[in-house]
């Protein structure tokens, strides 16, 4: 049998075929009127997936597998935002296997890929969980497009009003901590509005990386799942963990 290659996640990032899917999905994304999906955010997904699985002490290899999962992670959009984690699990897997990526690591990407969505994701691997954490906590100022801006659109102004944001790991009390700071053009209910079922999704996530996960909004604890006494600034043993 053919040896298949070591695929590193700069050959993903080089490559032309997943940098057209990327701009591509973008685009779509821009068009329908979705906020930022591009360079930014899947730099932001690749790098933080990557922290999470290194920080909990996964070996080095699968947390570039996540780092690629994370670069891919939205490739789906090109096709349609219905079902984009599906649609791009399965261009993944053409794209990973034409560059003779092993199917074993293939394997547990395109189940990260696929499952990164809360209508039908669920974690199903630790690149899995990793990556539903990093996905879902990249909601940021940053990411909203001032050609559409809309500040009737619930999207925009909540992400808009996210001024900061960061994911920290205490791995002594096996924590993982969501922490935002919002402004005065939304609140902490517009944020549940439409990010209760992701919360309940990084949780399911969380869990599955043996951590509870922690949702810190504006100084509040807004999911306490475990622990009494709030710390909003990064204690001893936590560390920040989401890159930008
Ligand atoms: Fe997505
Ligand atoms: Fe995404």
């Amino acid at each position: 049998m053919k040896e298949k290659k070591t695929i590193t996640l700069e050959d993903v990032k080089s490559n032309e075929e997943f940098k057209t899917l990327i701009e591509t999905a973008n685009n779509n994304l821009e068009v329908m009127g979705y906020t930022e999906h591009g360079l930014r955010h899947v730099g932001y997904v690749s790098k933080t997936t990557a922290n999470i699985l290194r920080e909990l002490g996964y070996d080095a290899r699968t947390v570039e597998l996540g780092a690629i999962a994370g670069w891919i992670h939205d490739i789906g959009n090109a096709v349609n935002r219905k079902n984009h984690g599906h649609t791009g699990a399965i261009m993944a897997f053409d794209v990973l296997s034409r560059m003779e990526m092993d199917i074993s690591e293939i394997a547990p990407i395109i189940g990260a890929i696929g499952n990164h969505e809360e209508e039908t994701g669920l974690p199903v691997n630790a690149i899995s969980a990793a990556l539903i954490i990093a996905d879902k906590s990249d909601a940021h100022r940053s990411r909203v497009r001032k050609k559409n801006f809309d500040i009737g659109d619930i999207h925009d102004r909540v992400n808009l009003a996210i001024k900061k944001n960061y994911i920290a790991i205490d791995t002594d009390k096996k924590k993982i901590r969501l922490v935002i700071f919002m402004g005065h053009t939304s609140a902490t209910m517009e944020y549940l509005q439409i990010y209760l079922t992701r919360v309940v999704l990084c949780e399911k996530a969380a869990s599955f990386l043996g951590c509870t996960f922690e949702l810190v909004i504006n100084n509040a604890i807004i999911n306490r799942q475990k622990s009494i006494t709030p710390k909003v600034k990064l204690s001893g043993n936590e560390k920040e963990v989401s890159e930008d």
